[in-house]
């Protein structure tokens, strides 16, 4: 297989991280014959530095002839004050892709149960909960417009919007344990009242998923007291980010959690996490977010499987062996990012 995959490291520890996912992406390459070509691209603080623009024409256009996207972060304190915010090609990044499914995928591994804040009779019992938040509608785009005497904001979401993220929702419950929770606000709000009416109609074209309804309020308290009942969480864009932030906390580290964001054309892969200035430069930032979203375009954008289960096999090993940096360490000794990049680019090739 030969690909091309635009690779965006982005500011602060996305200088660190992406390199590290990059080499594991060329172990495979080694290991399954195929062939990864990267088109480097500057983008956000970086590119304010070189263009005084957060992403230039020329390089959207470089970016979007790519198979896939790869990306570390965007931002940093620097560029606070600049006109344009380089988070603003984060967001032109999305939309002209057109990638309106968020998956976030969080794991808590056994090896690091004493690092989530759960008690462990809630945590052995496992954590490994997929939330497909719909990017790109939604309260975040609705019309809002502060007033005389107040503020307001719109949530409105057309029957397609719904029907296409919900499709990726019963989907990835098909590739996984077969079990979709689909949450909503259905006792209160319209736009949820067609959310599950659209979703039970959807129900009946995969008899093999065990779907359930949870309204937002409970589905939070839920995957604190029980994240094991979780398979598949499919919901809105505002209670995504929400829930797929809290589900983060269960398992411990921001540092361990890929996304892939999927629309029509190619998929932006990047780790939930942003460009932390505090840890940026020293060589400390944990890499595996970055090297799971390289395992998630693997087998979401170009159907490697076998593939992206070997990167995840190795970072399991990586976890089991202590072989991970100090945000996850159980004691005083932590490896660096690219001791952490060096035994999962080893392990790839040679298993
Ligand atoms: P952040 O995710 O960069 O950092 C939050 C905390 O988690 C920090 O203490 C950081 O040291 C730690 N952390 C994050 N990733 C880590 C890793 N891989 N290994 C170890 N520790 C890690 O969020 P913050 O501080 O709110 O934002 C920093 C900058 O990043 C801002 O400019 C923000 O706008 C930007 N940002 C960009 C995102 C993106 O490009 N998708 C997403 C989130 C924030
Ligand atoms: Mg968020």
């Amino acid at each position: 297989m030969n690909k091309r995959i635009a690779v965006i490291c982005g500011d602060g520890i996305g200088q660190e991280v992406i390199p590290q996912a990059v080499r594991v992406l060329d172990a495979v390459g080694v290991r399954f014959g195929h062939v990864f070509t990267y088109e480097y691209v500057t983008a956000g603080g970086a590119s304010i530095d070189l263009y005084g623009t957060p992403l230039t024409e020329e390089n959207l256009n470089r970016v979007l002839e790519a198979d896939a996207v790869l990306l570390g972060a965007l931002g940093g304190d620097k560029w606070d004050h600049c006109p344009e915010r380089p988070e603003k090609a984060l967001l032109l990044l999305r939309k002209s892709l057109g990638v309106y499914a968020n998956l976030r995928p969080a794991v808590l591994y056994p090896t690091l149960a004493d690092i989530s804040p759960l008690r462990s009779e809630i945590t052995e019992r496992g954590v490994d909960i997929m939330v497909v938040r719909e990017l790109t509608g939604g309260l975040y785009y609705g019309q809002r417009a502060t007033t005389a005497d107040g503020a307001y904001d719109t949530m409105s979401y057309s029957v397609r919007e719904i029907n296409r993220i919900l499709r990726v929702g019963f989907e990835s419950a098909m590739l996984r344990r077969r079990r979709l929770t689909v949450v909503d606000k259905a006792n209160i709000l319209d736009t949820s009242k067609l959310w599950r009416r659209l979703a039970s109609e959807m129900e009946r074209e995969y008899p093999a998923v065990s779907v359930d309804y949870l309204y937002v309020d409970n589905a939070s308290m839920q995957l604190v007291l029980h994240p094991d009942r979780f398979d598949v969480i499919v919901t809105e864009n505002t209670f995504g980010d929400i829930l797929s932030d809290e589900t983060g906390a269960v398992v411990g580290s921001l540092g361990m959690i890929p996304s892939a964001s999927l629309g029509d054309g190619a998929g932006l892969y990047e780790p939930v996490h942003g460009s932390a200035p505090d840890i940026a430069g020293k060589n400390i930032a944990n890499p595996i977010a970055a090297i799971l979203s390289a395992a998630m375009m693997l087998e979401y954008s170009f159907g490697l499987k076998e593939e992206a289960a070997a990167i995840r096999a190795a970072v399991e090993e990586s976890i089991r062996r202590g072989v991970v940096t100090r945000d996850i360490a159980r004691d005083a000794c932590s490896a660096t990012t690219r001791e952490v990049g060096d035994y999962i680019t080893r392990f790839v090739e040679v298993y």
